[in-house]
């Protein structure tokens, strides 16, 4: 008996693959979408409101849980789970904070020579403000907290930048998530999205994957969290996988586990290849959505059986 928390495309993509499990006898979505509901019970409570879901799952006798969006594992789901005795996929808070905290993993990414764009970090608005004057544009300006994919600016000039900062650390538009914030340098290449399967230890890459991130048709207006996706990337070349797995993926899990925060559950790598060299952009503890559309419908594997196994 499992049970999928999430409305999205992403849950109905995970959703579509579990019912078709034979190791899944029954699947419920809390609180799922109207798509959902031809591959799952639906479920209406609020994914915030544990108490209402932990009554739930007692009630049905719900073996496995497997955790869509960041949100509730950021705050800890699994931990409370896994208290329970109930089986999770996902990582536990102390591992999320690869997603929580940008600020974390742009430092984690220095701390274990991991690629990414050089950053800076502000909490004071007028040191952000200062270091903005005389720097070469673009730059890129993020809220470090959570924001739905919405926090981070492509900023093409200083006026730009004093916006964005005001907006940001002034104005509170995405409230905590901008207390602190980074400036990085802009990074022009290929994106690429990588989803790894994690048991703490072991991994699986999935296909790589690309979302189309802006808003409007050939790629004009801001950033979302992803208005499509699509895979496998031909265009790219052979050893790219590899090359990621080796420079990317197994250095974050072995360094997640010295840092004694253990991985477990989808370890998404965001990327950017330039030139032949592989950046980190960010990290996301979950299924990237849309990405996890095209991934699990090109899956031949058993869905259930590997995040059962994670
Ligand atoms: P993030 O939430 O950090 O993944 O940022 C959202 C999107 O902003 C990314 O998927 C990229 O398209 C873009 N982006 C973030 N950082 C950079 C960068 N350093 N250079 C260029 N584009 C970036
Ligand atoms: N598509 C980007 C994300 O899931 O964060």
């Amino acid at each position: 008996k499992v049970l999928v928390l999430g409305s999205g495309g992403r849950e109905h993509a995970l959703c579509w693959a579990i019912s078709k499990s034979p190791l899944c006898k029954k699947l419920y979505c809390i609180p799922g979408n109207a798509g959902i509901q031809a591959d799952a019970e639906c479920v209406d409570i609020k994914i915030n409101n544990f108490n209402s879901i932990k009554k739930f799952i007692k009630k049905k006798k719900i073996n496995f849980v497997v955790v869509g969006p960041e949100e509730p594992l950021v705050n800890g789901i699994v931990d409370k789970l896994n208290k329970l005795k109930i089986k999770t996929f996902g990582p536990n808070k102390k591992a999320s904070v690869l997603e929580s905290s940008k600020s974390f993993t742009k430092d984690f990414c220095k701390r274990h020579n991991i690629s990414t764009a050089d950053y800076k970090k502000f909490r004071n608005y007028k040191e952000a403000i200062n270091y903005i004057q005389n720097i070469n544009y673009p730059i890129v300006i993020k809220a470090s907290g959570l924001a739905g994919g919405k926090g981070v600016f492509i900023i093409k000039n200083k006026l730009e930048a004093k916006k964005t900062l005001r907006n940001l650390m002034i104005k509170k538009k995405f409230g905590s998530a901008g207390t602190e914030i980074i400036i990085e340098d802009y990074l022009l290449g290929e994106e690429i999205s990588c989803l790894a399967l994690v048991d703490g230890k072991n991994y699986i890459s999935l296909l790589l994957s690309q979302d189309h991130k802006k808003i409007y048709d050939n790629d004009k207006g801001p950033n979302t969290g992803g208005m499509g996706a699509y895979c496998p990337l031909p265009y790219l070349k052979k050893n790219i996988q590899s090359k990621i797995n080796k420079e990317i993926i197994e250095p974050t899990i072995t360094a997640m586990n010295k840092e004694k925060r253990p991985f477990n559950g989808v370890l998404y790598a965001g990327l950017m290849l330039v030139k032949g060299k592989i950046y980190l952009i960010e990290y996301n503890v979950r299924f990237g959505d849309p990405e996890c559309q095209p991934l699990i419908f090109l899956l031949k594997s058993d869905l259930l059986r590997i995040l059962n196994n994670c």
